[in-house]
């Protein structure tokens, strides 16, 4: 045979081949999209005529083995979506859920009107400025689950953040057309761990192109964020006493018997702060300036908690970094309606018995605190330029702003721009905050 006709017949080849990998590639891309189609979510019962909005809800499975799929929500933005940056969207716990804190009663473009029966459009949804991503995060949260039941007794923070990875990871190739957006992620309270928590391992995983496809990870957001045990236990007790919730003989006495840089308060400690904890039942932790719910369903399952807590012994007081139970009863009674779960395309617990809970006491319960701080991924993160903006407001005595302060302080950045306040429609009277650069 002649040379030349060798290297036809190679060439040849060699374009078939090519020709059946772009068949394939083509093929699974459509699959992809049409994944993306029947994840589509049409007029949902209650929904309000207008504006309309573009979103999708289902499942992506993160472990083919166990059988575990996480449960999202996403809203595409309200207008240029393919212009607007991504952001992903989680909140806190451990164990309440995206959907029935961000989306439903925050900062999504659909929040459950009172009585849940209906839905109503929300003027400040994020998605009037990103595509708004809200995921369910870890299985056994929401309708997220998994079909092994001993992924949940290994709940903590490195499982749930590879989970989150491969949810991003999938959800990706479903939605490719959002590949090479700008990426945030954000969340608040517990979710002070997920963020930086999932930015790292992005950060770290972006670096490794041959093993791990590229997430164009620009920063992360907290709201309220739990970062290091110490300075916010220490914020949350000062925040109690200065704002005139705790009496001067509590406070000098949990500063006496407390040392929160232990990893496990004493039986003493706990006490002392469960009397801080016991002027909270009056009012609510989450808003001190809100009125407390006062709905006969409330489940009131911080408290349920708390006393739980109480009786084990040597174990540090572990009650939700969420939000405000009231809001989640309306939440509940709209996303346990079977209409709504079917045209969400969600089921709960991967069954279709059981009820979808807005925050799940079990996780709390089981979840495993292995980690007591994320102020290093701060200073690593901040140093490889990745944008960060931390927010705290100051009615939240949960995860309150003086220990955020502590935290900002202690990662010991010099200032690029003065402490400055802001206001509300420069209103010089409603101070809305301080803000400042660091880095
Ligand atoms: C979990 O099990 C159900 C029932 O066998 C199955 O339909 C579903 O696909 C499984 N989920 C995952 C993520 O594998
Ligand atoms: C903290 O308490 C838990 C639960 O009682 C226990 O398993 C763990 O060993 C304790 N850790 C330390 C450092 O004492
Ligand atoms: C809550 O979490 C537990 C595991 O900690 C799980 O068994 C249960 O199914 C979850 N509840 C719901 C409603 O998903
Ligand atoms: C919690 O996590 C730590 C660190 O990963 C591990 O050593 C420990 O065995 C875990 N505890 C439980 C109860 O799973």
């Amino acid at each position: 045979m002649r040379p030349s006709f060798i290297f036809a017949t190679l060439i040849t080849i060699l374009f078939f081949l090519s020709l059946i990998k772009s068949i394939k590639s083509v093929q699974e891309e459509e699959q992809y999209q049409n994944d993306q189609e029947s994840d589509r979510v049409f007029i949902l019962p209650g929904q309000p005529k207008g504006p309309s909005l573009s979103h999708f809800s289902g499942y992506i499975t993160v472990n083919r083995e166990n059988g575990r799929a996480l449960f999202y929500w996403f809203f595409e933005a309200q207008t240029e979506p393919f212009k607007r940056p991504l952001l992903l969207w989680l909140n806190g716990g451990p164990g309440c859920s995206s959907i029935g804190y961000g989306a439903a009663v925050e900062l999504g473009p659909l929040r459950v009107k009172r009585y849940g029966t209906e839905l109503e459009f929300n003027r400040y949804a994020w998605n009037k400025e990103a595509n708004l991503l809200f995921l369910e995060s870890p299985v056994g949260v929401g309708f997220s689950y998994t079909n092994t039941s001993s992924d949940l007794d290994k709940l903590e923070d490195g499982f749930v953040a590879e989970d989150a990875y491969s949810f991003l990871l999938n959800w990706l190739r479903r939605f490719p057309q959002y590949q090479a957006h700008d990426f945030y992620i954000s969340g608040e309270s517990y979710a002070g761990h997920y963020v930086p928590q999932l930015a790292e391992l992005v950060y770290d995983r972006n670096k490794d192109r041959k093993n791990y496809p590229y997430i164009n990870l620009k920063g992360f957001i907290v709201g309220n964020p739990e970062t290091n045990d110490y300075y916010d236990s220490k914020g949350l007790l000062e925040y109690a006493w200065s704002h005139t919730v705790v009496s001067d003989r509590v406070y000098r006495l949990v500063n006496r018997v407390c040392d929160f840089r232990l990893l496990n308060w004493t039986n003493e400690c706990n006490n002392a702060m469960n009397m801080v904890f016991d002027q909270y039942k009056v009012i609510d932790i989450y808003n001190i300036y809100a009125p407390k719910c006062n709905l006969d369903q409330v489940s009131s399952s911080t408290y349920e908690t708390d006393a739980k807590m109480q009786s084990s012994s040597l174990r540090r007081l572990r009650i939700y970094s969420g939000y405000d139970p009231c809001f989640s009863n309306y939440a509940e009674e709209y996303l346990n309606k079977p209409d709504v779960q079917k045209s969400l395309h969600a089921h709960v617990g991967g069954k279709n018995n059981g009820r979808w809970q807005v925050c799940n006491d079990s996780i709390l319960n089981t979840y495993n605190f292995t980690v007591s701080s994320v102020l290093s991924i701060y200073s690593k993160l901040v140093k490889a330029g990745l944008r960060i903006w931390l927010y705290s407001g100051d009615t939240d005595g949960r995860v309150p702003v003086i220990g955020t302060r502590y935290c900002v302080e202690a990662l010991g950045l010099p200032l690029k721009s003065q402490w400055q306040p802001w206001y509300h429609n420069n209103q010089c009277r409603l101070v809305g905050g301080l803000w400042s650069t660091k880095g």
